[in-house]
């Protein structure tokens, strides 16, 4: 088999292509053959070493494939198409997954469109079913609206019947971010977004913020809050948030700040199963649309991983695993 690995954490070019012998999967485990690796922001964080992790870092969470083989216990049949979030060692041609992380995908459903929906759609899930249940009368506030977790927020939180602004950076991500469903879209680069979300609400401010761009939003984005509204910080794109003095919460409002994780959020199998049940069941019906930017080869991650940084992604990238040749 092959996987990308990082030996040191670093810069893209960190990303190697290792050839490895096959494991056989032990008892409650299943091995997949990878068809599609899902790239996300969390695996930069784990190339770059902000949330440190054991070396050779194997880097991927996400994925759709085939079942190969299955140890003792594990319920799988081997040829069941399945998909998964929360494995590492995901850009590879195998992995090795407990059965019950894995979840299976809709016959109607294609394998890139699974790979896609994972990490991101069950974050969009709980991000607006959980943490800030979001309901008509709602409005919201989505950051980087035209990104992988972004167009599925904005789908779920209109779904929900909410009011959704977003932001983002070019025209061509704005044009996508209101054909996903934002009502409002900023061009946070060009304007202040508090100034304008506010001025969309009649001065009121929203309910929630939806924040993975972290650094550069997150204190302007307090202030495109109600009193008692909520900040759902959920990542750092920018960078990560700087420590402030909680009175800034009472000042600007009695507000709510949350900071969760998509792992915490199907930390059992009933859950994993529900959120994974409703998104890939939405996508297979057609009512939740999969925007795939592009596809690059395995061996070509690293290129994934500087596009996905330099802001140039409307919705997901994934890796093609399989092929090991870069073109
Ligand atoms: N906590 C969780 O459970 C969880 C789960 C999934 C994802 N996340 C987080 O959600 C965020 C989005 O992840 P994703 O994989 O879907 O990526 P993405 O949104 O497709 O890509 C990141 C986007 O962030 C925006 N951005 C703003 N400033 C940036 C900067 N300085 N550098 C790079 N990008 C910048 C860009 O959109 P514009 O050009 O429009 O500004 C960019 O396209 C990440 O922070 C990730 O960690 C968290």
């Amino acid at each position: 088999m092959h996987a990308i690995r990082v030996h040191e954490p670093g810069g893209p070019e960190r990303l190697q292509l290792d050839e490895l012998s096959t494991p056989a999967p032990g008892p409650g485990q299943a091995l997949v053959r990878v068809d599609f690796a899902g790239v996300n922001y969390i695996d930069v964080y784990h190339r770059t070493g902000l949330y440190p992790l054991p070396r050779p870092i194997a880097l991927g969470r996400e994925g759709a494939g085939v079942v190969e083989a299955v140890g003792a216990g594990a319920a799988l049949v081997p040829g069941t198409r399945v998909a998964w979030t929360s494995v590492a060692g995901s850009y590879a041609t195998h992995v090795i997954a407990p059965a019950e992380q894995l979840v299976p995908v809709p016959d109607t459903l294609d394998s890139r469109a699974a790979a896609a929906l994972m990490l991101q759609g069950l974050t969009a899930h709980y991000l607006t079913r959980s943490t800030f249940p979001l309901a008509a009368g709602h409005t919201c506030l989505v950051h980087a609206a035209a990104g992988g977790a972004g167009l599925l927020i904005v789908q779920l939180a209109r779904r929900a019947g909410a009011t959704v602004i977003g932001t983002v950076s070019t025209e061509a991500k704005a044009a996508r971010a209101r054909a996903a469903g934002c009502h409002h879209v900023i061009r946070y680069t060009e304007v202040d977004f508090a100034d304008e979300a506010r001025r969309l609400t009649d001065g009121r401010g929203v309910d929630v913020v939806y924040d993975a761009v972290g650094r550069t939003t997150f204190l302007r984005g307090l202030d495109a809050l109600r009193p008692r509204g909520m900040m759902v910080l959920f990542g750092q794109a920018s960078g990560p948030v700087e420590p402030f003095d909680l009175q800034l919460l009472n000042r600007k409002g009695s507000l709510f700040v949350t900071r969760p994780t998509l792992f915490d959020h199907v930390a059992t199998r009933d859950e994993l199963r529900a959120r994974a049940g409703d998104v890939l069941g939405w996508a297979a019906r057609g009512e939740l649309a999969v925007t795939i930017d592009r596809v690059v080869p395995l061996a070509a991650a690293a290129d994934a991983h500087r596009a996905l940084e330099a802001r140039a992604t409307i919705g997901k990238v994934l890796l093609d695993a399989t092929t090991t040749t870069a073109a």
